[in-house]
């Protein structure tokens, strides 16, 4: 059952968001958080670092990472990670995890990746933003709602809308490891976050479209407790019930 939570701006429901992950790490001090990149969880991130002394036993895993990015390039993941979440809230680097997009046999990294978090007991709370096209991770539309994590190719759509952390298009990485669907859905729970009029449409077809393959948010509906955080603006396309 998909619960949804509309707030006046970003800021807003990025401090709510926040206030939902502070009660899971200081009810589990050994919680296992799913961190989300991008723009859209910056602001909780930033909220979260006022409560950094909670975050010293937590364990926490990126969705995805660019194939082929130089090592320490400031737009891997890795370092968006490492900068926004590891440092800025002082987690044990030794527990936060990132697929390298530099190993010599991805297929093999994306298992590894899988066992990982199996080993560390599965996700406690994900967070997760979403694409324009709907897209999760990095599981654009097409993806199969039973996936695992793999090596996809970036949506050009994708590779337009993050060319604005890159100097240019043609430096905007065409493959990814991303975790899958299926291996999201195993999370115990999904805060699922999209903030402004770009993300109106793909957050209405995940919410009020069928479930399927086409529109990869809406698989979020399969998973029986997940809640979406929207802003006015990305809600504005949500037909609300009679
Ligand atoms: C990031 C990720 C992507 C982003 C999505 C939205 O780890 O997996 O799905 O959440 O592309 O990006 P922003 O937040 O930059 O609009």
């Amino acid at each position: 059952m998909l619960n949804i939570s509309v707030f006046a701006n970003a800021a807003a429901a990025s401090r709510f968001v926040a206030s939902l992950v502070v009660n899971c790490v200081t009810n589990d001090p050994y919680a296992v958080l799913g961190v989300a990149t991008g723009s859209t969880p910056s602001g909780v991130y930033r909220a979260l670092t006022a409560h950094r002394r909670h975050f010293r036993h937590v364990t926490a895993f990126a969705l995805d990472e660019y194939v082929g990015l130089p090592s320490g390039h400031p737009e891997s993941f890795a370092s968006v990670v490492d900068r926004d979440v590891t440092r800025a809230l002082e987690l044990s680097p030794d527990r936060v995890h990132v697929p390298n997009g530099l190993a010599t046999d991805p297929e093999n990294e994306a298992s590894r990746y899988e066992e990982l978090i199996r080993r560390c007991g599965g996700v406690d709370l994900q967070l997760l933003g979403m694409g324009r096209n709907g897209h999760i991770a990095f599981n654009e539309p097409g993806s199969a709602h039973d996936s695992r994590t793999r090596v996809v190719t970036l949506a050009e759509q994708t590779r337009l809308d993050n060319s604005r952390f890159f100097a240019s298009l043609d430096e905007v990485p065409r493959f990814a490891l991303t975790q899958g669907i299926g291996t999201i859905l195993e999370a115990r729970q999904l805060i699922v976050m999209a903030f402004g009029d770009a993300k109106a449409k793909a957050v209405a077809e995940a919410v009020c479209g069928p479930v399927s393959e086409s529109s990869p948010a809406s698989a979020v509906r399969r998973h029986s407790d997940v809640l979406l955080v929207l802003d006015l603006a990305a809600a504005s396309l949500v037909e609300s019930p009679e």
